[in-house]
């Protein structure tokens, strides 16, 4: 019982720090337009949900060196989630919104995940 209430509270600290690639297309060699660069947080005793604060950070194309600003809460095993656009910089100040997310590839082998995302904001 102790050890199982030491697992759980490693687990709610544990932190995943990302910079991972976001490309326009799903191909590995797709057009590099942004890099994601944050954090999840597991927020659950459970390990159920995790808490992701990401910026989209555009380092190609017209929107270079503008930021998207993305957070929420979400189910970690889920393969469709949504967090909200909370702000951005450059042309995207003032921006709201929310983006959603789906799990299309897997390789734990690897260590490779594909991720489609699709971002909807408000902006100025
Ligand atoms: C993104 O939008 C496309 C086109 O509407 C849709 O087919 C796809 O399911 C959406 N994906 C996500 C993760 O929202």
């Amino acid at each position: 019982m102790v050890s199982n209430k030491i697992t759980l509270s490693l687990l709610t600290f544990l932190a995943i720090f990302t910079y991972d690639p976001i490309t326009e297309g799903i191909e590995e060699d797709s057009t590099l337009i942004a890099r994601s660069r944050g954090m999840y947080v597991i927020s659950a005793l459970d390990g159920s949900h995790a808490h992701m604060l990401v910026s989209i950070v555009f380092i190609n194309g017209k929107y270079k060196g503008s930021t998207l600003e993305t957070q929420g809460s979400y189910e970690q095993f889920e393969r469709r989630t949504e967090t909200a656009v909370v702000g951005g910089t450059g042309v995207f100040r003032l921006a709201r919104g929310y983006a959603t997310y789906e799990t299309l590839h897997t390789d734990s082998v690897r260590g490779y995940l594909v991720t489609e995302s699709n971002v909807t904001i408000l902006h100025y």
